[in-house]
């Protein structure tokens, strides 16, 4: 019997914050399993472990106790330089506040991911070829305060897909910072590039337009998973993704 292919799995995952009396252990035993292909969303109230949990799989910190395996790879024990490695091959970062650079223009933005990643010589026409994707076409040179809030989420979709094929991405509360009508695009958006490139996505959100679009949420609450849900009806956000405002 084929396997499923996991892209990353967690086995007893703890994160403890400070020592003595101000010790946090803001995620505790933490058992996930992502699989190839899967579009979750992880929910749960503010300071319910939602970015502790994202920044492990995301290998920006790394866990007290328990096993991370990423795309093949037991994260433990590596290196912080195969660990930058690892995550430059593998995820596409997209946050709440966008973190676009200001004086850098969209496909500057973009272009410097594939820089970072030690691919400069297809940065430009990689950049230039994933923004009409996202519905950016014609707004290449804007810089980002010359864009609205939900172009610039546009941007930092494109800067987290640019890179040939990241295996997982990664978006920490995308909508948080965007009207309604704006994150159910961005949400559309998503889920267009699921569908139509196979992108493995996690996000995490208390939205509850995007819980209700999904076809897999795991809850949170006070750091530990309290359901992992898999629904056939995920139904798709209604906004087209190639609309923009
Ligand atoms: N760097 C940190 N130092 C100490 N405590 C932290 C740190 N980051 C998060 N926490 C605590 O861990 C818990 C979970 O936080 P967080 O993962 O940010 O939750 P969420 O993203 O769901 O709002 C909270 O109690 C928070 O105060
Ligand atoms: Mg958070």
């Amino acid at each position: 019997m084929a396997s499923p292919h996991f892209i990353c799995k967690l086995n007893a995952v703890t994160r403890v914050y400070g020592s003595g009396a101000t010790e946090v252990a803001a995620i505790k035993d933490i058992d996930l399993t992502i699989e190839a292909g899967e579009f979750t969303v992880l929910s749960g109230p503010s300071g319910s472990g939602k970015t502790t949990l994202l920044n492990q799989i995301g290998c920006l910190d790394a866990p007290s106790s328990g096993e991370l395996i990423l795309d093949g790879t037991a994260v433990a024990g590596l290196s912080s330089r195969a660990l930058s490695h690892l995550r430059g091959e593998k995820i596409g970062f997209i946050f709440q506040s966008f973190n676009l650079v200001p004086v850098l223009t969209a496909v500057e933005n973009v272009e410097l991911a594939l820089q970072l990643a030690g691919r400069p010589d297809e940065a430009r026409a990689a950049a230039l070829a994933i923004l009409p994707k996202v519905g950016l076409g014609g707004l290449e040179h804007r810089r980002p305060n010359e864009l609205s809030g939900g172009q610039q989420q546009r941007v930092a979709i494109a800067r987290a897909l640019v890179k040939k094929k990241p295996v997982l991405v990664i978006a920490d509360e995308p909508t948080a910072n965007l009207d309604s009508a704006n994150g159910e695009q961005i949400l559309a958006l998503m889920q267009e590039l699921n569908a139509t490139l196979g992108t493995t996505f996690l996000f995490s959100t208390h939205d509850p337009m995007v819980i209700a679009h999904a076809r897999r949420v795991v809850s949170l609450r006070d750091g530990r998973v309290v359901s992992d849900e898999r629904r056939d009806g995920g139904e798709p956000a209604e906004a087209s993704a190639a609309e923009v405002s």
